[in-house]
């Protein structure tokens, strides 16, 4: 039997509870495909810091590279909020991110039909809007140095080398060769030196793939233009900071920011997280929406365990219970026809993923 091991990062706040409806879903459809998934779990984030006082154990950062995947939750907390940076929770995601040197972060958008009037947009802006950020990952401003802050004067430095942006656009374009053939790359090169080279260099790479058409946009009208006109979209390439506001704001297009899943992947290993943070205000009680989890474990079939029929059957189940008015909190106000607890939607997913 074909055999997977998975490493499992809960984290903090509503992570617990999200991957374990991630693993029910799992364990449906490694069953009906008929292979096996060992799990193995690993501190990150503030459970780290509590159990270790390290926000980012050697054994977690060692430990995780023997798996074939990782599954994250999310982490962050106010409990950890005063802690100087380097021990501070979200240090552990970046060091985990930089170890397994997973440089790119796709983070697909979705709008589910049935979903359309949840949005703070109206339906005929987003009907329909599917799109991918690929988002660098582990470069750009989140790591350069020098870096400091003394009390009077703070400053990062924004940095990228030209192969760490021929190997991010080169997933930018491979799979815009899968999808509709476009890619947008958004850069603020009207100001910024980091930039023009950057833009530059996408140019240079986009010579290779003469089927995709390359467009450019600065930072702020792609901010704009998001909200404006999203299905103008296919593929959005963009670096580390910029990756991580855009997505948050494409999230909304979707309905809520509980339905959005990642993968973050380099040469050799994959990491997959929902892009929505802990959520501390709400953990515990219930409501947490698990279907970015879960969706970012179907990536992770797709992606790392080449399970292509098992990632299918998840997204078939997401829709399906999406479609028969299934709803967690969030999105309650949306053609609900049941309100379901985070175990209860995961339940029925794990349920529809399997038949
Ligand atoms: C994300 C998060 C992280 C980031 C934080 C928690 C470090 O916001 O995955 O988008 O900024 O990358
Ligand atoms: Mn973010």
């Amino acid at each position: 039997m074909r055999s997977y091991k998975i490493a499992l990062i809960k984290g903090d706040g509503i992570g617990p509870e999200i991957i374990e409806e991630a693993v029910k879903v799992l364990d449906a459809v490694s069953f009906s495909e008929g292979f096996e998934l060992k799990y193995e779990e690993y501190l990150l984030g503030g459970a780290a810091i509590d159990a270790t006082g390290d926000p980012a154990p050697k054994e977690t950062l060692e430990g995780v590279k023997k798996a074939d995947a990782v599954l994250f939750g999310a982490i962050g907390g106010e409990k950890w909020d005063s802690l100087p940076r380097q021990k501070r929770p979200e240090t552990g995601l970046l060091k985990l991110r930089k170890e397994l040197q997973v440089f790119a972060n796709l983070r697909p958008v979705t709008v589910y039909d049935e979903l359309v009037n949840a949005s703070t947009l109206k339906p005929s802006v987003i009907e329909g809007v599917d799109l991918m950020v690929v988002r660098e990952l582990i470069g750009g401003i989140y790591f350069g140095e020098p870096r400091g802050n003394d009390g009077q004067k703070a400053f990062n430095t924004m940095v990228y080398t030209k192969s760490e942006v021929i190997r991010i656009a080169k997933v930018a374009f491979e799979i815009a060769m899968k999808r509709n053939k476009r890619v947008c790359s958004v850069d603020k090169a009207n100001v910024l030196d980091v930039s023009q080279l950057w833009r530059d260099t996408v140019e240079e790479v986009a010579k290779e793939y003469p089927e995709v058409m390359l467009s450019h946009m600065y930072v702020d009208n792609a901010a704009m233009q998001l909200i404006r006109d999203p299905k103008q979209f296919d593929v959005i390439l963009t670096g580390n900071i910029f990756g991580d506001i855009l997505s948050d704001e494409a999230s909304m297009l979707s309905g809520s920011i509980g339905l959005l899943p990642s993968a973050s992947i380099g040469e050799k290993y994959g990491l997959y997280e929902p892009i929505h943070g802990s959520a501390p205000d709400i953990a515990g009680q219930g409501i947490s929406n698990p279907i970015a989890a879960i969706a970012s474990a179907a990536m992770m079939l797709r992606f790392a365990l080449n399970e292509e029929g098992a990632a299918q059957r998840i997204e078939r189940a997401i829709k399906q219970v999406l479609h028969e008015g299934y709803r967690t909190q969030d999105l309650s106000a949306y053609d609900a026809k049941e309100i379901c607890s985070t175990s209860e939607i995961g339940s029925i997913i794990a349920n529809y993923a399997s038949k």
